[in-house]
């Protein structure tokens, strides 16, 4: 069932092509990416003008691009709404009765919404949201599990020009509230429970800690999806059933600046707290249309299935907008990808006809586990196009997901962040794969590999991924820290820099190696060093504490938390769960250390920084490189 460790090395050597099959590329609305790309790449402005123009606008721009280095302003003058042109403009069509989202939950159940319906309930959500005082640029926490609620409330946020923060359900109340603290939240929206493999997460409790200390909020929203019902205290918290009622169907599309905010997305970095990228409504609108329709050769026909959660970026940009702005039907399910059983995907795949299934290399790793029956027992013919996203996809597992789907679907790597707003580096279906490459820049992206002084360093020598030109959907600043954000232009001048390690072939295709910073990825979410540090020193046992991510071998990379123990601390498995539990309680699942060992000292440099490198390498017993700066 599994491959050994000799046949993952053999397939990396072949560096094996695997070209497109006659039926992909006939049905590819791109056909030629070189030629493609040479053209976008000559003139950019007008290859994203060109995208910009399959859309709607209330009134035109007057500059394409005004690029005031590091700040860029896209379709400058412009007014527009991305909830135009993922409603109003479907349901003006034969599109009004076509399935627009088709949810699953955990538990079974099934939920379909026509674009029409969609609308409908997206416009009541936003006249409640109107009702409550809500105005453009007023910011509104969502912190809801994986139902379709979550759907309707970001796009009747935007709808009214309203900016959305969604956080991810799993974390827990300590992040929940820096979070809302930080946008200044007026309302929260959450629901009752969310369910992880069928055992119950209160949420609303959560809420209720994180909102204590927190001023800014007046309402907050609970979707009840249990009987007997919670109980509510009104008028702050409000019945999600009732607040819709009696509101009407229609509300017009609020026209917004192409540079109005969208949404703040809180993600990890290296140091402080979370950073709350802000994404603009004009310039993500024509990136996430135009990557979600060429990348994954989205048609009318198609069924679209993104296994991401809209708590995260790929939510947001590849289930939410981009799809919704192409008018296609898209799957979401709840859950986890083994539970009830490690069917759960394939016979979704074969129940709904899914036509496009975008996952995420540790989810393979961990279907690959339970063997290769588990999709044998379903059809899965009616796939034709297969996406990853999250993390590098060791060819081991490009070569299961490519198998087990029938041998012939194109599998489309897509590198991309948070801060990226959209898909940069991917192939097309047209274009020759490389199992392990996320092939090629998308059209009008330039992406290159470089020394830290900007210099683009030889054929497969490693370096520094950077894209070195603005583009639409790139992020507009750090919410309240625009230094925060010159960081990204500034590290290597007039280059945006992802902060990931890459080189780049002979034929130009990029392989990404992994972060150069000490962001850790487990299971494609990305996790700061400092936010478990600074859980981990909140213990009263702990003095200090430095997390490194090991290799893991189904989450990509696991935390393993080195601490040192305040003075008469009892070393001990109790402390060490003690700490685990502490962990779990201030950020969530998502961050615990599966490893916590107690050391005496840290390195550290001269000024008192942990070299979080040179212990990483001491762990994975490698040579920890320059080590001049450290200070013992
Ligand atoms: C980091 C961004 C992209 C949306 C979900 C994650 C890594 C992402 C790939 C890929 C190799 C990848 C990078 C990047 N990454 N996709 N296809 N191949 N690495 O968004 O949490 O902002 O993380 O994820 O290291 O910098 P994110």
């Amino acid at each position: 069932m599994e491959k050994t460790d000799e046949q993952f090395e053999s397939l990396q050597r072949a560096d094996r092509i695997v070209y497109p099959t006659a039926e992909t590329k006939a049905a590819a609305y791109i056909q030629d990416y070189e030629a493609e790309y040479g053209r976008s790449i000559a003139d950019p402005e007008a290859f994203w003008s060109g995208v910009a123009k399959e859309l709607h606008w209330f009134s035109p721009w007057t500059k394409v691009l005004e690029w005031t280095y590091p700040w860029a302003k896209w379709f400058v003058g412009a007014t527009c709404n991305i909830t135009y042109n993922c409603l109003d403009r479907h349901v003006k069509t034969w599109r009004k009765n076509k399935v627009a989202v088709i949810w699953v939950g955990e538990q079974g159940e099934e939920r379909v919404f026509t674009y029409g319906e969609l609308f409908r309930q997206v416009n009541r959500c936003a006249n409640a949201l109107k009702a409550l005082g809500l105005r453009t640029g007023d910011r509104v926490t969502i912190y809801l599990p994986k139902i379709p609620e979550q759907i309707v409330a970001m796009l009747a946020c935007a709808r009214i020009g309203a900016i959305h923060s969604v956080v991810y359900s799993g974390f827990s109340a300590p992040a929940l509230e820096s979070r809302i603290q930080d946008a200044e939240s007026r309302v929260v929206i959450t629901a009752d429970v969310g369910y992880d493999r069928g055992k119950r997460i209160d949420l609303k409790s959560v809420v209720d800690q994180a909102v204590a200390n927190c001023g800014t909020v007046e309402t907050v929203v609970v979707v009840r999806r249990e009987k007997p019902e919670i109980a509510l205290a009104a008028p702050k918290e409000v019945d999600w059933e009732n607040w819709l009622e009696g509101e009407q169907a229609s509300c017009e599309a609020e026209p917004l600046d192409a540079e109005a905010p969208l949404y703040i997305l809180y993600t990890s970095g290296t140091t402080g707290k979370p950073k709350g990228v802000v994404h603009v409504h004009g310039g993500y609108m024509v990136g996430t249309y135009i990557t979600t329709k060429y990348v994954f050769d989205l048609k009318d026909e198609d069924v679209y299935f993104c296994v991401a959660d809209p708590g995260w970026v790929t939510g947001h940009s590849y289930i939410v907008y981009g799809p919704l702005l192409n008018g296609a039907t898209i799957l979401t399910a709840e859950g986890k990808p083994d539970y009830p059983n490690p069917g759960r995907w394939w016979r979704l795949i074969e129940r709904y006809g899914v036509s496009i299934f975008y996952t995420t290399p540790t989810a393979i790793r961990l279907l690959m586990k339970y063997g290769e029956e588990w999709p044998k027992k379903y059809d899965l013919s009616g796939l034709r196009i297969l996406g990853s996203v999250g993390e590098p996809i060791n060819p081991e597992a490009w070569e299961w997901y490519h198998r087990v789907t029938g041998g012939t679907k194109p599998i489309m790597d897509t590198w991309w962040q948070t801060e990226t707003g959209m898909i940069l580096v991917t192939p097309l279906p047209c274009v020759p794969l490389k199992p392990g490459s996320a092939t090629r820049p998308f059209l009008g992206v330039e992406a290159d590999v470089v020394d830290r002084e900007g210099h683009s360093v030889p054929a497969n020598a490693g370096g520094f991924a950077v894209i070195k030109k603005p583009w639409p959907a790139m992020m507009r600043t750090i919410y309240k820290d625009p230094d925060r954000y010159q960081v990204y232009w500034n590290t290597i001048p007039h280059c945006y820099t992802a902060g990931d390690v890459c080189r780049k072939d002979e034929q130009g295709y990029l392989w990404f190696m992994g972060r150069a910073d000490d962001v850790i990825k487990v299971a494609g979410n990305r996790i700061g060093t400092a936010e478990v540090e600074s859980a981990l020193v909140s213990h009263p046992a702990v003095a200090e504490a430095a997390v490194i991510g090991k290799p893991h071998q189904t989450a990509g990379e696991a935390i393993k938390a080195f601490v040192i123990l305040k003075q008469g601390q009892p070393e001990g498995r109790d402390l060490i769960q003690a700490l685990k539990d502490h962990v779990l309680k201030e950020l969530g699942k998502i961050a615990v250390p599966r490893e916590i060992e107690v050391v005496p000292s840290l390195p550290k440099t001269r000024s008192g920084k942990i070299m979080r490198r040179v212990l990483k390498a001491k762990e994975l017993g490698q040579d920890p490189g320059d080590i001049s700066t450290l200070e013992e």
